[in-house]
């Protein structure tokens, strides 16, 4: 069975390079999106504890099946760790054999990072110039790495509660030839925003944006609301927005929409590749992607890494699986 390391998807994208990366992940994201009724689905299995959650994303079509262990701890940066930390694993389907396990902590911020763009792509105005991030914490710069590779930006203005997150953004995105903004608050970051991402994380009811603050029709890309108990946006604005989902059935529980009445509906997004319905802010004045992270995604990015580690004859072959000259002797493996 293949493990890849941390090392190992760092090499991978580093030998197809981040633009060239990303677009290929777009590309998967939209054929897999596109073949959505060949999934089987389900809301993800989420267990709560005081700090946070810890969740199992599986999906499978009728060739692979694949699963992600994620966690979401807001207040583990006060322990010097990560807010979001997974692995995950691909299989196959016809036996069961499991094929990869692979490290998923920038595995989830490419997809998720892939995952925005891709919906902007369809539901944002495509002379976007503006981007706004709310949360510059460990997602903050594969979002705006997405975005500046679809949209022809010429701005990113941001804020985040912790100064020190945004000097970090700041550094890790200077030598782009986009004017980058620190601002001193959300108001002040959202000023002329083409498109605004919260990406923040805090296990509340946060009110980043609201009905108020919002002047112009804009696309919102939220998906730092997405656990039970903890959401970004007023819920005015999302009431008089148009609000598209991944999974509607999972985005109930964990969304935004968490806060409306049981019988609320709204597109899903795989409705849009399908051509079934058409969205963006241009006919529809202000957007909201209330984004939750589905497993779906995870698939896209398992999908095309374990063909670009096999390409790339990158990762490791470990002994996890037994290999038996005579597979009912499972025993053998105890002998000395
Ligand atoms: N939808 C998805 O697919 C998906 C995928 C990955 C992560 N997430 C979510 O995205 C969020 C960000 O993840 P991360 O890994 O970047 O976490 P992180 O902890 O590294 O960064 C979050 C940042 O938000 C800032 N913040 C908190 N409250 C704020 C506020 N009121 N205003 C401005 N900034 C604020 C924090 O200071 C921190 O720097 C998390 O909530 C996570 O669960 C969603």
């Amino acid at each position: 069975m293949k493990v890849l390391e941390i090392e190992d998807v760092k090499e991978i994208v580093s030998r197809v390079g981040f633009k060239d990366f990303f677009s290929m992940l777009i590309e998967t994201l939209e054929k897999d999106y596109k073949d959505w009724d060949k999934f089987e689905k389900c809301p993800r299995v989420a267990n709560h504890v005081e700090d946070g959650v810890i969740e199992l994303m599986p999906i499978s079509d009728d060739k692979l099946y694949t699963f992600k262990y994620v966690n979401g701890h807001p207040r583990n940066p006060e322990q010097d760790k990560m807010t979001v930390m997974a692995t995950g694993q691909l299989s196959k389907v016809s036996t069961g054999e499991p094929l990869m396990f692979s490290e998923m902590t920038l595995l989830t911020a490419l997809r998720t990072a892939a995952n925005s763009a891709m919906a902007a792509k369809y539901l944002a105005k495509d002379d976007s110039k503006v981007l706004t991030l709310i949360g510059t914490g460990a997602q903050s710069e594969f979002q705006f790495l997405a975005f500046s590779y679809i949209f022809d930006l010429e701005e990113v203005r941001f804020y985040d509660t912790d100064p020190k997150a945004m000097e970090k953004f700041a550094k890790n995105v200077h030598e782009f030839d986009i004017k980058i903004t620190p601002c001193k608050d959300t108001e002040e970051a959202i000023i002329g925003a083409d498109i605004i991402t919260t990406c923040t994380a805090d296990k509340k009811y946060q009110t980043i944006l609201t009905k108020e603050m919002i002047k112009n029709d804009v696309y919102i890309n939220a998906i730092g609301g997405d656990c039970p108990g903890k959401t970004e946006l007023e819920m005015e604005l999302v009431k008089t927005s148009t609000v598209v989902v991944e999974y509607l059935e999972q985005c109930k529980i964990e969304g935004e929409i968490q806060h409306l009445d049981e019988d609320f509906t709204c597109p899903e997004f795989y409705e849009i590749l399908q051509g079934k319905t058409s969205i963006n802010v241009k006919t529809h004045g202000t957007v909201i992607f209330d984004s939750v992270g589905f497993a779906i995604e995870d698939y896209s990015v398992l999908r095309l890494i374990y063909k670009l580690s096999n390409d790339f004859n990158i990762g490791k072959e470990m002994n996890l699986i037994p290999q038996l000259s005579d597979v009912k002797n499972l025993f053998s493996l105890m002998e000395k």
